[in-house]
């Protein structure tokens, strides 16, 4: 029971990477309030939209005043923008910047205060591999990963005095709804895609949520105390192509 007493506020609870997060933490005895931008029955779930500034400047509170406490936040949730920059139009680019880099930036800030005056806290963000090596025809998400891997580095120096740890995991490639509607839409068949794709990784398998999810529960847990400002990549020996 690594996270016992701990209260953990996740981001994307609902996604293929959030899911695995909220289990593990919970499995390990923390306390979870998930995020996503549909409701659901989970009586530890708040809905809203990420893209809504207010909503999240209040919900590190709001989650705190729900569990009795905040020590742990992972922003997880995030979306993938396809195509060469001459394909993004300007929503493209908002959206993907308010919902992989504002929306952390907010809830860092809006947590770290927080955090600082019950003594320390844990943050783990998501870049991706793509963030720290860019790959091809992903313009806007590479940049947005890029993003918030450097303001991880930055939180993870300023902020260490304080007992807050910020990290960041990065993965390459998972098998989650996000990589699987992709192959859906280019016509492909996403098992047979993720089939080939697994070929292309020297472990011989694209992550499950579970392999990156165990990555977070360390960055988040005592095991990892004195990392502050890591991009931790969980790639199984693939390099960005
Ligand atoms: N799947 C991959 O191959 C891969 C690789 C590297 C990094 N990542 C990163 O991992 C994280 C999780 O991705 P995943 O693969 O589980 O994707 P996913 O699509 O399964 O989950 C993402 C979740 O974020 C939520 N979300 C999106 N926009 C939102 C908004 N405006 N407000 C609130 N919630 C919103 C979605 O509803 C969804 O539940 C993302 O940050 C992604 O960029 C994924």
């Amino acid at each position: 029971m690594q996270l016992k007493n701990k209260k953990a506020l996740v981001t994307g609870a609902s996604g293929g990477i959030g899911a695995a997060i909220v289990r593990r933490l919970q499995a390990e005895g923390a306390t979870v309030t998930g995020t996503d931008l549909t409701p659901s029955d989970a009586d530890f779930h708040i809905a809203g939209n990420l893209m809504d500034a207010e909503f999240c400047d209040a919900l590190p509170a709001q989650a705190m005043a729900k569990m009795g406490g905040l020590d742990i936040l992972i922003n997880n949730a995030g979306i993938i923008t396809r195509g060469d920059i001459t394909q993004a139009s300007d929503a493209d680019l908002q959206r993907t910047m308010a919902i992989n880099v504002e929306a952390p930036f907010r809830l860092c800030r809006a947590a770290i205060p927080l955090m600082a005056d019950k003594g320390g806290g844990a943050i783990v963000n998501t870049s991706s591999c793509w963030g720290v090596h860019p790959g091809p025809n992903h313009p806007v998400y590479v940049m947005s990963k890029a993003a918030i891997a450097s303001l991880t580095q930055c939180l993870g120096m300023d902020h260490a005095h304080q007992n807050i740890r910020v990290n960041a995991v990065c993965p390459n490639e998972v098998n989650t709804p996000m990589i699987r509607t992709g192959f859906e839409m280019r016509g492909l068949d996403p098992d047979k895609a993720i089939e080939e794709l697994n070929a292309s990784v020297p472990l011989g398998r694209i992550a499950e949520p579970e392999d990156i999810a165990d990555v977070v529960l360390f960055l988040a847990s005592d095991q990892a105390r004195y990392m502050c400002g890591a991009l931790l990549e969980v790639n199984g020996g693939k390099p960005v192509q």
